[in-house]
Parts: C-alpha cells; sequence; structure tokens
C-alpha cells in the first residue's frame, strides 16, 4: 500500500502542521473551497457528507491518540478520557463508513481535509489542544448534530438518526472531559489561562484560512444550550456562545441576503 500524506503548500505552516498518513484512496484538499460543497438539494449531497464525517472522525481521533502518545505524564483520568475517546471516534468513524457504503458510496468518493489533525500539530501543549479540539470543534459539532438528529428524525431516516444519537452521548463525554480537567489546572494554576488562550487564538486564525471563501456561512443551526451544559460548559458560558453564534448567524444572513439581491 502506498502511503501519502498532505504537505503544507497553501496554508500558512505557522499555523498547520504536516497531515496525517493517509493511503491511496483519498484526495485531500487543504482548504473547504477545494472540497466538492453540493448544494443541499443536490443528490449526491448525503453521500458527500457521510464521506465528510467519517474522514473528521478519524482526524479527531488520530488527534486523540496523537496526545495520548505525546503527553505520557498528564494525569491518568485524562489520559483515560483521550483513550476512551480514541475508542469512540473510531467507532463514529465505522458506523459512517457502514451506511455510507449501504447507501452505494465509497471510500475516497470525494476529496477530504485533514485541517483538524494539522491544527492540532501546532499546538504543543495538552491544555491548548483539549481546548482548541474538544472544547470548541468538538462542542460545534455537538450543536450540528443535534440539529443533524432532529433533520433526521423529522425525514425518518433512522438509520442515521440512530448513529447521531450515539454519536452525541459520545461527544458530550469527550467536552465533559476536557472541560473537568482544564477547570482543575486553571483552578491549581490561573496562569495556565494564557497557554489556552494563546491556542483558541492560533486555532481560530488557522480555521479563518482553512474556510474561507464560504465555508463559514452556516446559519442553521445555534448552540444546543442542554448538550453544551451537560458537557460541562458553566450557564454564562453557554450564555455567551449562544450570543455569539446569535451575532455571526445574523451577519451570515445579512451576508448572503447581500449575495442574493445582487445576482
Ligand atoms: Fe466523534
Ligand atoms: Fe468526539
Amino acid at each position: 500500500m502506498s502511503v501519502s500524506e498532505s504537505k503544507p503548500g497553501k496554508l500558512d505552516p505557522r499555523l498547520f502542521g504536516d497531515g496525517p498518513k493517509r493511503d491511496e484512496r483519498f484526495d485531500v484538499r487543504e482548504v473547504w473551497v477545494d472540497l466538492v460543497n453540493f448544494p443541499d438539494d443536490h443528490p449526491q449531497k448525503q453521500l458527500e457528507f457521510l464521506h465528510r464525517q467519517m474522514n473528521e472522525e478519524a482526524c479527531v481521533m488520530e488527534n486523540a491518540a496523537r496526545s495520548l502518545a505525546e503527553f505520557t505524564d498528564a494525569d491518568w483520568s485524562v489520559r483515560k478520557g483521550l483513550a476512551r475517546q480514541c475508542a469512540d471516534e473510531a467507532r463514529h468513524l465505522m458506523n459512517y463508513r457502514r451506511l455510507l457504503e449501504r447507501r452505494g458510496g465509497h471510500v475516497g468518493q470525494f476529496p477530504v481535509m485533514t485541517f483538524q489533525y494539522r491544527i492540532l500539530g501546532r499546538i504543543d501543549n495538552l491544555l491548548g489542544r483539549l481546548s482548541v479540539q474538544n472544547r470548541s470543534f468538538e462542542a460545534v459539532g455537538l450543536d450540528a448534530t443535534a440539529h443533524a438528529l432532529q433533520e433526521a428524525r423529522d425525514s425518518g431516516d433512522a438509520a442515521l438518526a440512530g448513529i447521531y444519537e450515539a454519536q452525541l452521548a459520545d461527544e458530550i463525554g469527550h467536552i465533559r472531559y476536557a472541560n473537568d480537567y482544564i477547570r482543575r489546572k486553571l483552578a491549581a494554576s490561573p496562569r495556565v489561562g494564557m497557554q489556552i488562550a494563546a491556542a483558541l487564538d492560533q486555532a481560530a486564525r488557522a480555521f479563518e484560512q482553512v474556510f474561507a471563501g464560504g465555508g463559514e456561512d452556516v446559519e442553521k443551526y445555534g448552540v444546543d444550550v442542554e448538550g453544551r451544559l451537560e458537557a460541562g460548559f458553566s450557564a454564562v458560558e453557554v450564555d455567551v456562545a449562544a450570543r455569539m453564534s446569535e451575532e455571526r448567524r445574523a451577519r451570515v444572513r445579512e451576508r448572503l441576503a447581500r449575495g442574493n439581491l445582487h445576482q
């Protein structure tokens, strides 16, 4: 089996490490505009979505595995959380793959990105990585999954709803163990807040590069308040996240409306 590795090119190498290994079936792109972004009503939209999710689960699994291997001195409780997360993400990956194939798709059918892995590769401390991966990326993933679960139920897609239900419970656990760990560390030494802030700022700049050109124009759903509270965010944190999400969605709606007027 030949093995390819995505190399930095279009993205700032100070913000992105090397990609994870992928075999020859995969066509790895660096930025969102280079993916196949079907409109909602396209017949292949769902297959592409299942394929994209399958790959994202792989990246999150690889991130948890890498942190487990690199931070061997971390507390037992957080290492246990990382180990459990590896198993959970592997299961999510297989669930998406199974459904993708059952519905006529195949691995490698669409291009993918490995930005989550590459962004974390430039964060050299566990607190920063958990803040970005678990507390930010996965929290947004939680909002998306809660919304998608409702959509799948409404459309009578029981197989997809089943995947989301199982995934939602796991993702809440992933965010929760990271929140617990970060809170403990902050209580012991408030200065680690600097590490967290630096990691979040770096990741936000990297994210902007990946999704430039419309990748962040999602306004269909807001914050899953109940899920986030269960995942260990405080009421104030959830409130702030909800407000920021509302403001962002309003900006997107305004931009989209302006775009439509100009057509
Ligand atoms: Fe997952
Ligand atoms: Fe997760």
